[in-house]
């Protein structure tokens, strides 16, 4: 029983019972470290064949937090004549990028594994290069975006291919209908901001 579940009566001095305060102010050592998995699951995937599984979902979840924060960022400071498009793209992206994360969070945890989830732990794991506080240039914005975007497209291919070696088809299914596609149908649409278009005269 916690500290404060038992209070003291002001009249009678008996120690009472009481149900309205929080038991809060609690800590204990965590239940599973950082990089285990489950020693043994009822969903037909060896221990050996989660933990390398895992091990790879982590540093793509990483990567793909990485990305929405710098689609926000994007979203937040871009400027210009196609500030209001771009403004609502990078939000859209943003959006669907959080969705990835939340499949690939809790593909994690399925496997018996320990997702990253805090900034600090993101910071120290990702694959994507460190994005100046400073605000930048719109062409800057989109490249640095699509430098992501590549970076995250050829891991999850390979990563797709690994899952389906290891026999791992949820995983495979996960990295190929929605991280690829989802990261091939991003980089479409901001890719295409870059391409020299003539608005009024053609060439
Ligand atoms: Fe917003």
């Amino acid at each position: 029983m916690s500290s404060n579940a038992l209070k003291e009566s002001p009249k009678t001095n008996a120690k009472v019972a009481d149900l309205i305060t929080p038991n809060w102010r609690q800590h204990a050592k965590s239940i599973q470290k950082y990089g285990t998995v489950v020693k043994d699951l009822p969903i037909g995937l060896d221990a050996s064949a989660r933990q390398e599984i895992v091990g790879r979902l982590n540093l793509l979840l990483a990567d793909t937090i990485t990305l929405r924060d710098l689609y926000k960022k994007s979203h937040w400071q871009v400027g210009g004549p196609t500030f209001y498009q771009l403004h609502l793209l990078f939000d859209k992206h943003a959006g669907e990028q959080s969705e990835l994360v939340d499949e690939l969070a809790e593909r994690i945890q399925m496997l018996g594994g320990v997702s990253i989830a805090m900034a600090h732990d993101v910071a120290a794991n990702t694959r994507i290069e460190r994005v100046p506080i400073d605000r930048e240039e719109v062409p800057v914005q989109i490249s640095r975006l699509l430098d992501a975007h590549h970076l995250i497209l050829k891991d999850a291919r390979d990563l797709a291919e690994k899952a389906d070696d290891l026999g791992d088809v949820g995983t495979n299914d996960l990295i190929a209908s929605s991280v690829v596609r989802t990261n091939e149908m991003q980089v479409w649409f901001v890719s295409e901001h870059l391409v020299e278009m003539p608005l009024v005269f053609a060439r």
